[in-house]
């Protein structure tokens, strides 16, 4: 801490993906190693930030001088992230949260059904944490949230910096080799204001370090 444009900052980072458990062995879960968000981690970190991590089910070293809150679920993702968020600068919402949840937790392992025929599984909605963080935002808080898209990236990317009320958001093109465990990224950074930051592919810590300097010039000067 002392040195860096984030120095005196609070930063809060979520990771990995959320495991939405269907019993006490199976969970639906998602491909998300974690490596983005150690990054910005890592890099908020050497900038002079203190950071939390909220980190789900993340199978990497911790990030040296980070405090890391791990998690399972969204929900568990929300209470941690939203107690975090309380005096945070920044919160960048680099975590896979599943859309949803099965309805109902069996207590016992699920059996075959007699017949050997599956039984469906019901879903229900988890919450949007970006969107809440957004609805609950103070003036000088600088909101940042992820978005995979496969098509009309930008067009969609725009649609959902809107309608999640965040400042900026990391747009990537998913694709087969780029993005979930792989060392490097490449994406787009929308901003509310209209601004439009392209990164091309490189590792991670240089998304990292793009994305922080857009949250710097955002933060208000502290007086
Ligand atoms: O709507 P979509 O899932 O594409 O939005 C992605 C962004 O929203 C990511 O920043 C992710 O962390 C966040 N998100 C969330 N809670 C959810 C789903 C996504 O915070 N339930």
């Amino acid at each position: 801490h002392g040195t860096g444009d984030l120095a005196g900052r609070h930063v809060v980072v979520s990771a990995g993906g959320t495991r939405e458990a269907l019993d006490p062995v199976r969970f639906l879960g998602n491909r998300s190693s974690g490596l983005q968000g150690y990054a910005l981690a890592r890099t908020a970190v050497a900038r002079g930030a203190r950071v939390t991590v909220v980190a789900a089910n993340v199978a990497l070293p911790d990030p040296a001088g980070a405090r890391v809150v791990p998690v399972g679920s969204a929900e568990e993702m929300r209470g941690a992230v939203l107690e975090a968020a309380a005096d945070a600068d920044a919160v960048v919402m680099a975590a896979a949260v599943a859309d949803f949840r099965p309805a109902a937790y069996r207590d016992s392992k699920i059996k075959k059904t007699p017949d050997g025929e599956p039984e469906p599984i019901a879903l229900v909605k988890n919450p949007d944490i970006l969107a809440e963080l957004g609805e609950r935002r103070r003036p000088d808080q600088v909101i940042v949230g992820f978005a995979a898209e496969t098509d009309d990236v930008l067009e969609n990317g725009r649609a959902k910096l809107a309608r999640k009320r965040s400042d900026l958001l990391v747009v990537n093109q998913v694709g087969e080799t780029l993005g979930f465990g792989t060392p490097d990224n490449a994406a787009v950074v929308l901003g509310a204001d209209g601004s439009r930051t392209d990164v091309p592919r490189g590792a991670k810590e240089r998304l990292a370090d793009t994305v922080w300097d857009l949250v710097a010039a955002r933060l208000k000067p502290r007086g």
